[in-house]
């Protein structure tokens, strides 16, 4: 009996010790060849406790058995092949600001932190502009300054380039479709450590799977070859109203989505619900519009904002990287927190935006408590740019045409929230998320969606990207040994 239970227990300790084991072992192995400067392994190492930063701080609890900063290509290769040698799990990480569990986080294994590789170049006679995957599109962009130059990125300075192989939304976007359009070479790490170059004539399918197909699913990034773009002056700020003006800035907001076709202008409209009493007085909401013109001179471009009577206007004359620090710089470190994305997709027409909008402030109104933050922004897909992208031989969503607009669900939920208690809160704005459904046939926002909501699968060319998936993670590393989209 007695040696019964020990070979039971031994049974299932031994899975559970090598699965452990292979995260130091990983490490050893990297350290041996990258050499000692490059990795870290003592969670009391302020660099370690650095790269365990994570927009959603639930994901700092996770503990890498190390943290690896390649410093080129060939590190990531090395590193990546030791973890396959050492049957080891990883993350790789550039701006850790994707929320879902795993994506850029590893408990005990290997978390490869791209912050070191943070070169740029900029060629003058081809206007390319490159830059590696380290550190948050704010420096890339007060790099390019000195050209008058930016290249298609966040919105907001502390985002890091992740964001790129999501799609990505820009301010410019409206112009020159989104961030990953503007790509026109990368350097990948292959999952087997090959390192290739994809273009739209070197392994042309991995170039298109890379332009919005997500990141950690067919190889690490180690360098964007962009189209850059002019920058100079841009007419840009944040108007503030009070809850009362709700419907007049939604009608808005649905005007500016259907009637704009000025690819210069570009907004966010963001409706906020913080968890002060109501007291009837609309105390516990704000709606932040951002505005952001690619000139001094919006014309009426944004008219129908400046008429509703607003608590706050500070829209004037801002350099880029001013613009990308609205509402207030630091905006993505000030926001670090329990937070969690969901996307919707809609087309105008039908009262989306007020039948979206009003089923987001019944759940928030009874769900009070529950979260410290609720917003809901409302992001336009205009026509110019889904005709931007096309041009540029369109993307991994091959978007159909605009307009239409995906909405952000941010949940920032109370620190220390009992496990049950998040999950049920978490499930249940899903299903008002859920309730309030989507358009047919348009791709959900990979870089807002929570990972239960499958995006790539909404992608009419999910079953070309499945292929490509096999071919570059044929025994499925990157998609056993580290999170990330579903391709099932
Ligand atoms: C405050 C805030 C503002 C945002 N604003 C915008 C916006 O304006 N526009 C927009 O489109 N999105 C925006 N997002 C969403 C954002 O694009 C995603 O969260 C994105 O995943 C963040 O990228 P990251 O590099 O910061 O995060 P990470 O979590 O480090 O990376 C995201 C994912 O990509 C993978 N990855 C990163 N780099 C590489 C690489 N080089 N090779 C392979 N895989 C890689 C990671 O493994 C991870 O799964 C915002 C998010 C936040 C929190
Ligand atoms: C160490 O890593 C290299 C690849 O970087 C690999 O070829 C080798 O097998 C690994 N050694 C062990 C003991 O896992
Ligand atoms: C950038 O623009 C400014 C203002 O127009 C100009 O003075 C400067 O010469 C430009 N710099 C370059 C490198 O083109
Ligand atoms: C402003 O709203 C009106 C409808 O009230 C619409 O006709 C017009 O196109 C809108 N303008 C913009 C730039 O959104
Ligand atoms: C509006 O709803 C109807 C019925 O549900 C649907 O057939 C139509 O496509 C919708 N229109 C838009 C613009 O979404």
């Amino acid at each position: 009996m007695l040696s019964f239970c020990f070979s039971l227990l031994a049974a299932t300790l031994v899975p559970v010790a090598a699965a452990v084991a292979a995260g130091p072992a990983a490490c050893s192995n990297i350290t041996t060849q990258l050499g000692s400067s490059k990795v870290v392994a003592s969670p009391l190492n302020l660099k370690y406790i650095d790269s365990i930063e994570y927009w959603n701080t639930l994901q700092d609890a996770y503990q890498p058995s190390c943290v690896v900063y390649p410093a080129s290509a060939q590190d990531v290769s090395v590193a990546l092949q030791a973890i396959r040698a050492a049957d080891s799990r990883f993350a790789i990480k550039a701006g850790g600001h994707n929320p879902n569990t795993f994506y850029s986080s590893v408990d005990a294994g290997v978390l490869l932190d791209l912050s070191s590789m943070t070169a740029k170049s900029y060629d003058a006679d081809t206007t390319l502009a490159t830059y590696e995957p380290g550190g948050v599109f704010g420096d890339v962009y007060e790099y390019f300054v000195q050209y008058n130059r930016t290249v298609v990125g966040a919105r907001l300075a502390g985002v890091g380039t992740g964001l790129a192989l999501g799609g990505g939304m820009s301010y410019l976007s409206p112009q020159y479709g989104m961030a990953c359009d503007s790509f026109r070479e990368l350097e990948i790490v292959l999952p087997d450590g090959q390192i290739v170059t994809a273009s739209k004539d070197s392994n042309p399918d991995l170039f298109f799977a890379s332009r919005g197909g997500g990141g950690n699913a067919y190889g690490v990034v180690t360098k964007y070859t962009v189209q850059s773009r002019p920058a100079g002056e841009f007419y840009a700020g944040n108007i503030i109203y009070t809850f009362p003006q709700k419907d007049s800035v939604i009608e808005a907001i649905g005007n500016f989505i259907q009637y704009n076709t000025d690819p210069k202008a570009a907004i966010i409209g963001t409706y906020e619900k913080l968890p002060t009493p109501d007291l009837n007085l609309n105390l516990d909401e704000a709606i932040i519009m951002f505005l952001v013109y690619d000139g001094p001179d919006p014309g009426t471009a944004f008219d129908n904002f400046t008429s509703i009577p607003y608590l706050l206007n500070t829209c004037s004359i801002k350099t880029y990287p001013e613009v990308v620090d609205m509402p207030i710089p630091m905006a993505t470190e000030l926001s670090r927190g329990a937070n969690m994305f969901r996307v919707g997709v809609h087309r105008p027409g039908n009262n989306s935006y007020e039948t979206a909008l009003n089923k987001w402030r019944a759940w928030a109104e009874d769900n009070k408590g529950k979260y410290l933050l609720l917003s809901l922004d409302f992001q336009p897909v205009p026509k110019s740019l889904t005709d931007a992208s096309k041009a540029q031989g369109g993307n991994a969503m091959q978007m159909p045409d605009g307009p239409w607009f995906w909405l952000n669900y941010l949940i920032t939920t109370p620190v220390g929230m009992s496990e049950p208690d998040y999950n049920a809160v978490q499930q249940s704005y899903r299903d008002m998320v859920a309730d309030t459904g989507n358009a047919e046939g348009l791709p959900l926002f990979i870089n807002d969606a929570n990972y239960d909501q499958n995006p790539l699968q909404t992608f009419s060319t999910f079953a070309k990207l499945q292929e490509i998936k096999k071919k570059y993670d044929p025994d499925n590393f990157f998609a056993d040994k580290t999170g990330g989209w579903s391709f099932a």
